[in-house]
Formats: structure tokens, sequence, C-alpha cells
């Protein structure tokens, strides 16, 4: 048993008004206490439920589909969220995930299941922003989470205690701490656990009996927590750990599989990278950038050709460097560039200003994966129509 010394819930309904603590800025709208949540438009990173709780409230108000137990929407309306689409009232719902519908429906309809569910593929393949979109539009939150580590402990997926309170009063209902699964199970919600395979085995298998008999026991207090009806799970695992805590056979049965794919087209990975950047940049403040389109285009040709080990044309062969290049590490590369031009540029996004990033990227491996680059920038980018700037821009970070 170890230690926990609070519960890890967050708080809802506590959030600021407007007038914030005494001595905070002229606006009037200080920054929330520690602990207290912040309000959707202070959050760095708003939860999904809330920077979408425009088209929450429409998909449910429009959706007239039969719901799963405790379900907020039907498993319809929330492909619908994911995917996008447009209501009969003409509300747009943005597309959160793109790819083939067929994975978002298998994925949404395994959780209204018996069995739980597991993203699994290689990095930056949304893995962990499709569970939270599904828990969001499922349960209206997202926040009931399990990062997997390689020191998470059985307590974080169980339960703990409260040691002040259990020396006082002995092992009680209110000395337990409740793990995010365990509150899910009690509130009939989504749980979610990130990185299952880098959890130690054991840990691992704690969730066998919570997946299969759908209880949770606590022998301390002679008492289980029974799991409402829509509870489910969402786990997520890494390609790339495969092997490094490997799922015993006995858990992967309670589980449906689900691969991502990398994004099939440039294009497809295009407007992936184009509409999460917009997101992002709104929400660092950053100005809209004139001919980002044709840089965005230009980072994901190069991830794209490197990641394949061959040109677009298909006609020349490049070597693949150690990192992933995933869709990803694109976005922050194209985030990246875009604050560069907008706090030393004159605004434009240009080559200069993605190169650095890019090269980051690609250079993981000091020597092995510099001369793979140097070879790309001589074999191809250089011969290439139109790239003259970039050339340049690489050569000039490359020095
Ligand atoms: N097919 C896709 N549709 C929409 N967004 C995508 C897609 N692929 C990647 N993204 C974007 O990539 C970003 C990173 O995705 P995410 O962190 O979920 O990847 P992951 O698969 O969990 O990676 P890791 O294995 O490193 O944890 C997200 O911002 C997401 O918007
Ligand atoms: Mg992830």
């Amino acid at each position: 048993m170890s230690l926990l010394s609070a519960p890890s819930s967050t708080t809802a309904g506590s959030e600021p008004t407007g007038s914030g603590p005494t001595g905070s800025g002229p606006t009037g709208s200080g920054p929330a206490a520690p602990g207290a949540a912040p309000s959707a438009e202070q959050a760095l990173r708003p939860h999904a439920e809330d920077s979408f709780a425009d088209e929450l409230v429409a998909l449910a108000a429009a959706d007239d589909r039969t719901r799963p137990a405790r379900w907020k929407l039907s498993p319809w309306a929330v492909a619908t969220y994911l995917l996008g689409g447009t209501l009969p009232d003409g509300t747009v719902i943005t597309p959160k995930y793109v790819g083939p519908r067929r994975i978002v429906e298998v994925a949404v309809t395994t959780l209204a299941t018996d069995r739980a569910l597991l993203l699994l593929g290689v990095p930056g393949t949304a893995k962990t922003w499709l569970s939270e979109h599904l828990a969001a539009a499922i349960s209206g939150d997202s926040t009931l989470l399990v990062q997997g580590t390689a020191g998470t402990p059985e307590e974080a997926i169980r339960y703990g205690w409260n040691y002040a309170q259990l020396l006082t009063h002995g092992p009680s209902t209110d000395a337990l701490v409740h793990s995010p699964v365990m509150r899910a199970m009690a509130e009939g919600r989504i749980a979610r656990v990130e990185e299952l395979t880098r959890i130690p085995a054991d840990v691992q298998d704690t969730l066998i009996t919570i997946l299969s008999e759908k209880t949770l026991p606590i022998p301390e207090l002679g008492s289980e927590t029974q799991a409402v009806r829509g509870f489910n799970l969402i786990a997520t695992a890494n390609d790339r750990d495969r092997g490094v805590n490997e799922l015993s056979s006995a858990l992967r049965r309670r589980f449906n599989t689900v691969v991502l794919p990398l994004p099939a087209t440039a294009e497809e990975e295009v407007d992936i990278v184009s509409r999460r950047v917009d997101q992002l940049g709104r929400g660092l403040d950053l100005p809209v950038a004139p001919r980002g389109a044709e840089e965005i285009r230009r980072v994901v040709t190069v991830f794209r050709e490197l990641r394949a080990g061959v040109t677009e044309d298909g006609r020349t062969k490049v070597k693949s460097p150690s990192g992933t290049l995933s869709t990803a590490e694109a976005i922050s590369v194209v985030t990246g560039g875009l604050a560069l031009a907008a706090h030393f540029g004159d605004g434009v996004l240009r080559a200069g200003d993605t190169a650095a990033g890019i090269l980051g990227a690609v250079v993981r491996d000091p020597a092995a994966d510099r001369l793979v680059w140097q070879e790309y920038l001589e074999t191809v980018v250089r011969q290439r129509d139109g790239w003259k700037d970039f050339y340049r821009a690489c050569r000039e970070v490359s020095a």
C-alpha cells in the first residue's frame, strides 16, 4: 500500500466567473487559485468537453436515436461528433478525427458492449486525441485518466488511502482515495488509461477483474465498488513500446483492439495539420499566417517522404531517419514556425521559420540522422522546382 495524500478529483463548478482575487490584473479576471479549475477561456488546454461544448449541446438536441445507459449521446451522434457533419438545424460539427469512418464506428460500438477498447498505433496517430474525444462525447467527461508509466502503482488503477484519515479513524470509506477508474465505475462513465503497455505487467493485471467481473473489491472494508451501467474503459498503447510490457493474453481478451493508421494521403495529412495548427494558434493568440498552407504542405511532404523512404512521385529512394516523424510532430513544427513568424518575422510563415523545427524532428541521432538529412537535402530538395528558398533555409540551419 502506498501513500496517496489527496484524491485526484477535479472539482467542477468552482470556476472563477470574472472577478479575480484581490490584486489581480486590471481586467479583473485573475488566474484561478492553485487547485481550482480555470475557465475554458483561461485554460491553456481546455478539455475536449469544454472546447466543443456548443457542438455537444447541439448534437444532444438533434439526437433522437437510442442512447446506451448513461451515454450523453447515441453511438451515431458520437461518431458524427468525431467525424464531423451538418445537423438538420444547420449547426456545423467540425471533424475531430480524420480517417476511415469504419474505425470510428467500431471504436464507438465497442464502448457500448462489455469489452473495453484498446487503441493501438505508431506514435502520433491520434490515439490519445481520439480517446479524449470519445470520453468527452460519451460521458461528458474526459478527465478520468490514468497516465501509464513504468512507475504506475496499483493504487492509480484501484484506490489508495488518505493516511491522515486512516491513522485517526482506521480504514473507512472516508479514508479511501478513489482512482479515476473507480470513479468511472461508480458513476457509469468512461475511464482512460494512457500508454497501457508501459505499466508493469502485474499492475496491468489489476484491470482483469475490473473488466471481466465489472467490480473492484475493497478487502480492507469488506466491500466492493460495482460498475454502474455506462462504465467502460479506453486504453492506448504505442506500437513502438511493443515488447516492453506485453499485455497478458488474459487482459488482451478483455479488449477489442482498434489499430489507428497513419494518414493515407498527403491531402489528408495536410488537412489534419492545418486544422490542428489553426486551433493551437488561436489558443496561443497567434495571428493567422498568410501562405501558411504552402509551408504546411512542404513540411508534410518532407515528413511523408522520409517516413516512407521514397519520394512522392515514387522515383527516388531516400533513407529514413530514426525519429518517427509523426503527424503530431508536423503539427509542432508548423506551430513553432508560426510563433517564429509572428514574434520575430513579418507574420508570414516562410521556409526559414519551419526549417529549424524540421531539422530538430529529423535529426534525433546526431551522426546517422544528419547524414540521412544531408543526402535528402542534396538529392531531393535541391532539385525540386520552387523549393530553392526551402533548400537555402535548410542549409543555413544545418550548417
Ligand atoms: N487522423 C488524425 N485525425 C485528427 N487529428 C490527428 C490525426 N492524426 C494525428 N492527429 C493530431 O495529432 C496530434 C497528436 O496525436 P496524439 O497525441 O493523440 O497521438 P498518439 O497516437 O497518442 O501519440 P503517442 O503514441 O505519441 O502518444 C493531435 O493533436 C491530433 O489532433
Ligand atoms: Mg498518446
